[in-house]
């Protein structure tokens, strides 16, 4: 397959669904052989990928998992050299801060947070090793700018993402790695059910969106495959929001 993305390597965390199957779709479109991390349910993405005619490697794992998550990804970067890494994969729980459990704050964290710097970490080491440079993306969200509604945990984790992001851009664009995020608005996926399900929410947040709808999974493909290219290699430490204009109403 050529394409943008021919003879690249690219990782995507949480590719079952949404967005990261999405991105990983569009990843192989471009031309780039993909492996998909997922806790369960990757046959589809295989399936899916796989008709791009790009190799496609399944890798199961919970990333809530620390142990387990440090085990995988040491072996997926003795086994395959990384070029392009997405972490896509993130949880959200709902609730007003005063009643949010411990075990929610600290689930978020660690599948939005702390997953991401022990992979990133990791993937990135090994692309400094190899001297070819590096595309590395992380899923932030509008939540990184704003505060949101009862969700304090997913909120603290994706400022700190972007954060993150931009820390890394400074210690590794010396390397020809670039670090960015993408911010997307409201997406159609699971992680927004509850919101869609709520009619008012639902007609509120539609209405303050210039675009007047929702964003679809395919909408933040574009821009992933144009930060994981050639062609984005000057931009570094930034993060793109994909919202339909929210943030500019
Ligand atoms: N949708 C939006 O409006 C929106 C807006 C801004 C930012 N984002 C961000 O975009 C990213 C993708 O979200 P999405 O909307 O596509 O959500 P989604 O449809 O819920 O998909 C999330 C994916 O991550 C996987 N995942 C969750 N916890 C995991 C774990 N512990 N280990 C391994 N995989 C795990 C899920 O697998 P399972 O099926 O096994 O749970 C699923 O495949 C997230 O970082 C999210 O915060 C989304």
């Amino acid at each position: 397959m050529t394409g943008p993305l021919s003879d690249k390597t690219a990782l995507v965390t949480g590719s079952a669904a949404g967005i990261g199957l999405a991105c990983a779709r569009g990843f192989a479109r471009a031309g780039a052989n993909v492996i998909v991390w997922g806790r369960k349910n990757l046959q589809v993405a295989v399936d899916q990928l796989g008709e791009f005619g790009v190799n496609v490697t399944a890798v199961e794992c919970d990333l809530a998992d620390h142990a387990n998550t440090t085990t995988t990804i040491k072996k997926i970067v003795e086994e395959h050299s990384i070029d392009i890494l997405l972490n896509n994969a993130g949880i959200i729980r709902r609730a007003p801060a005063v009643d949010y459990s411990w075990d929610d704050w600290r689930d978020v964290l660690a599948v939005n947070l702390d997953a991401v710097f022990q992979i990133t970490q990791t993937v990135g080491a090994s692309m400094i090793a190899r001297g070819q440079g590096g595309r590395i993306i992380t899923l932030s969200s509008l939540l990184s700018f704003q505060g949101g509604v009862s969700v304090p945990a997913y909120t603290a984790s994706k400022h700190a993402v972007s954060g993150l992001t931009k820390a890394l851009a400074n210690e590794w664009a010396q390397y020809g790695i670039t670090v960015n995020a993408i911010a997307p608005g409201y997406i159609e996926t699971a992680n927004t059910e509850q919101l869609r399900a709520d009619s008012d929410r639902e007609k509120q947040i539609r209405a303050r969106i210039p675009a007047a709808r929702w964003g679809l999974p395919e909408d933040i493909v574009g821009p992933a495959v144009f930060l994981a290219g050639p062609d984005s290699a000057y931009i570094n430490g930034h993060v793109l929001v994909v919202d339909g204009g929210w943030l500019a109403r």
